[in-house]
């Protein structure tokens, strides 16, 4: 019987888009995946590290599953992604149970990595760079859904945001050529997804070392050529995250008014609405750079969503910094906002800072961001009530068997009365009622609209 794997995933796209390269080349290498640690002979938990409550998850998980394993031939268990890359052999002090810890750049060395530690070799441990012919194949049948397509253009970051622990978790920027983009994006096509996703930590950073495959597509830079000629292919809706404020370029907005099936949504983070504290955080941009992208977002002639991510209690933050940052938020109306309390990361610039924001003030300036920007959000959601979206069936809805869930072009989801026979259709829904962070709405037309 083949072995099976069962691949845990927690933190961003990235991570995901990992876990279905890794399990693509382990069933190419003759294991099977499966669904629950139960079953599993083989456990792989690919880890957050970019907050010090994702990271503790990692070691509860792997006590968890050795409790539920007793009686049982018990699995290997392998820790993966960003907190294997930083903890290293470390990870096997704390839990030492662990058979393997295998590094961000490793995904395409896991089975051989299983085979050792089958083999009764302690301790497994990959931690090196990627290689040069890795595969960024992701068999269909491994994608998180048959509908909605993750392609990663560029990874790694080299900005060094000094709260931020990605760039030594991911390592530095590398952008996967443009033509193994859009093949990737006809071939997704061809098997009917209707989304994808272009995915990075700074995807407006791309720059790939040959521009093959965008020749002819104009653009102030190879991002914007790239959106041009992967909307060349027809793929009905692409969204692209995250943009990085600096290098935000206003010919993205270009790009996105000229191709219908670019998507109106824009997730650009700003972190905090003080230049004081933007210095300490080392972001590159100023308030007013930051607003001046806002500005030709919010005059496009389309009518983009905006999403943000905010750090509250950063160290040295004082109750101005944090009106400041306050004022920012309420005049630049995001349609949806994460907010997040400082977190310390070993390693960082910022871990040398006195971490001086109790944890009470943090919460206090948490709580009072989320009231101000519940305000304007549920004034953007009613604004919706009336209008009809263009919205991918993706699922059942959690909350009811008869209902739909997707999201719209604008990424907000949307639940609706539904047969499950339309789930990966487009299909129109009129807004009838907003919640804080969903719309519901009815089917007002079965015809796919492409
Ligand atoms: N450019 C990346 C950012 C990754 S981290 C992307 O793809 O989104 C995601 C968000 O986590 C950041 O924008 C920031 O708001 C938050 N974050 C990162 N490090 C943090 C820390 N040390 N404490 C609190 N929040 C943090
Ligand atoms: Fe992190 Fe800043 Fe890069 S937030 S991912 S170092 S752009």
């Amino acid at each position: 019987m083949k072995r099976r794997v069962y691949i845990e995933t927690f933190g961003c796209q990235m991570n995901v888009a990992d876990s279905e390269r890794a399990a693509t080349g382990l069933r190419a290498s003759g294991y099977d995946l499966c669904d629950s640690a139960d079953d599993a002979d083989v456990v792989l938990l690919n880890t957050c590290s970019v907050r010090e409550k994702a990271e503790r998850k990692v070691y509860t998980r792997i006590g968890e599953i050795r409790a539920a394993q007793t009686g049982k031939a018990s699995p290997l268990v392998g820790v993966m992604g960003c907190v294997a890359q930083l903890e290293g052999d470390s990870i096997f002090e704390h839990a030492p149970s662990v058979n393997m810890v295998i590094g961000t750049r490793a995904t395409d060395r896991i089975s051989s990595l299983i085979e050792r530690a089958r083999e009764g070799e302690r301790k497994v441990i990959d931690l090196d760079e990627r290689g040069e012919n890795d595969a960024w194949d992701v068999s269909p049948v491994e994608r998180h859904s048959p509908h909605v397509a993750f392609i990663p253009i560029i990874e790694g970051c080299n900005k060094f945001c000094s709260f931020c622990i990605v760039p030594y978790s991911r390592g530095r920027e590398r952008s996967r050529p443009a033509n193994e983009i859009v093949a990737e994006t006809r071939k997704l096509q061809s098997l009917g997804y209707k989304e994808i996703h272009l995915i990075g930590q700074n995807v407006n950073s791309y720059r790939p070392r040959v521009e093959d495959g965008l020749e002819g597509f104009p653009g102030a830079t190879p991002f914007c050529r790239l959106l041009r000629a992967v909307a060349a292919t027809g793929m009905p809706r692409i969204k692209f995250t995250t943009s990085f404020p600096r290098d935000f370029h206003p010919d993205i907005v270009t790009a996105i008014e000229e191709n219908p099936n670019l998507c109106d949504w824009i997730h650009l983070p700003v972190q905090s609405g003080s230049d004081r504290v933007l210095k300490l955080m080392r972001r590159g941009h100023k308030r007013s750079d930051y607003l001046e992208r806002i500005a030709r977002i919010k005059s496009s002639s389309r009518r983009l969503a905006l999403t943000s991510d905010i750090i509250v209690g950063f160290p040295g933050e004082t109750d101005d910094d944090f009106r400041q940052t306050l004022e920012l938020v309420e005049q630049c109306e995001y349609d949806s906002l994460y907010i997040f309390k400082y977190s310390r990361r070993a390693g960082t610039p910022a871990a040398n800072f006195d971490d001086n924001v109790s944890e009470r003030e943090k919460t206090n300036r948490f709580l009072e961001l989320e009231k101000v920007q519940r305000r304007t959000q549920d004034n953007i959601y009613r604004s919706y009530v009336g209008r009809t979206l263009s919205v991918l069936a993706e699922k059942q809805s959690s909350r009811s068997e008869s209902d739909l869930s997707g999201h719209s072009t604008c990424h907000k989801v949307v639940n609706f009365a539904g047969d499950r026979s339309l789930e990966g259709e487009i299909v129109e829904v009129l807004v009838t009622g907003a919640k804080t962070n969903s719309l519901y709405g009815k089917l007002i037309d079965r015809a796919a609209v492409v």
